[in-house]
C-alpha cells in the first residue's frame, strides 16, 4: 500500500511523514531527500546542467556510489559516507530545483522509488508522487501552508543547523521553488485531482498526522 503525501517546500511533509510512517508501521520513503542527494553530487562533481551527455554519466556514476538506507530516518550514502544531513544545507537547497526538473535525473530516481514500494507499505512523500509516480496510490494527500508560515518554519530547521541565513533569503527561496518545481514541464508540483488537500496553516504536526491517520483509517473501515 502507498500512502502518497505531497505540497510545496516548508509544509512539514518531512515530519509528518515520518510520524505517520512510524504510526501504520510502513516504510518511509522521502523523495526530495533522493533529489538532494544527486543535486549534492553533481556539484560535486561540476556538472554542466546544458551537456545531456555530463548529465547521463554523472547519473550512471552516481548509482553506482549512492545507498538508499530505508529506515525512519531514511539515510542516504555516498561511496559509503552518510551525507545526510549535508544535502539539507543552503547550498544543495538553491540547486535542486534545477537539478530535479532534468528528465534523466528523474527516470533514475523514479525507477527506484518504484522498486521501495514494490517491497512493501510505504510512505511515500514529494512534489508528483499521487500524479506521476504512484498515480493508483491508495491515499494521496496534499498539504499547503500560508507562505509566512512555512518560511518561519524552513527558518528553525536552519538554525538547528547552524546556517547563517535570514528569513528573507528563505522566502526567496520558497518562491523561487515553488515557481519553478511548478512550472517545469516534467512531472511539475501539482496536487492530484483525487488527493486530500489539507491546509496544515494553524495545525501542529501532531494535528496534521491525526488528520491523515484518520482519513486512513475512515477509508479502511
Ligand atoms: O522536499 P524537499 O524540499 O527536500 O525537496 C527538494 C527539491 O526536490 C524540491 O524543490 C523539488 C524536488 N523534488 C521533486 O522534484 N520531486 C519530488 N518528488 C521531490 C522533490
Amino acid at each position: 500500500m502507498v500512502v502518497a503525501i505531497d505540497g510545496p517546500a516548508g509544509v512539514g511533509k518531512t515530519t509528518t511523514a515520518k510520524l505517520l510512517a512510524d504510526k501504520l508501521g510502513f516504510m518511509y520513503l522521502d523523495t526530495g531527500a533522493m533529489y538532494r542527494s544527486m543535486t549534492y553530487f553533481f556539484l560535486q562533481k561540476n556538472v554542466d546542467l546544458n551537456d545531456i551527455k555530463d548529465i547521463q554519466e554523472n547519473i550512471i556514476l552516481f548509482e553506482n556510489i549512492v545507498e538508499f538506507k530505508i529506515q525512519n530516518p531514511m539515510i542516504i550514502f555516498l561511496s559509503g559516507k552518510d551525507i545526510s544531513q549535508e544535502i539539507r544545507r543552503v547550498a544543495v537547497t538553491n540547486y535542486v530545483s534545477q537539478v530535479s526538473a532534468i528528465d534523466d535525473v528523474r527516470k533514475s530516481m523514479v525507477k527506484i522509488q518504484r522498486s521501495v514500494a514494490s517491497k512493501g507499505n510505504v510512505v511515500v512523500e514529494g512534489r508528483d508522487i499521487g500524479t506521476v509516480v504512484f498515480p493508483d496510490a491508495e491515499f494521496k494527500f496534499f498539504l499547503t501552508a500560508e507562505y509566512e508560515v512555512r518560511a518561519l518554519r524552513r527558518l528553525k530547521e536552519f538554525n538547528k543547523m547552524n546556517e547563517n541565513i535570514n528569513v528573507n533569503q528563505i522566502k526567496e527561496d520558497l518562491l523561487a521553488r515553488d515557481n519553478y518545481d511548478s512550472n517545469r514541464k516534467i512531472s511539475p508540483l501539482k496536487k492530484a485531482e483525487d488527493a486530500f488537500e489539507i491546509d496544515t496553516t494553524n495545525c501542529t504536526i501532531d494535528e496534521q498526522v491525526s488528520i491523515i491517520f484518520k482519513e486512513i483509517e475512515k477509508k479502511n473501515e
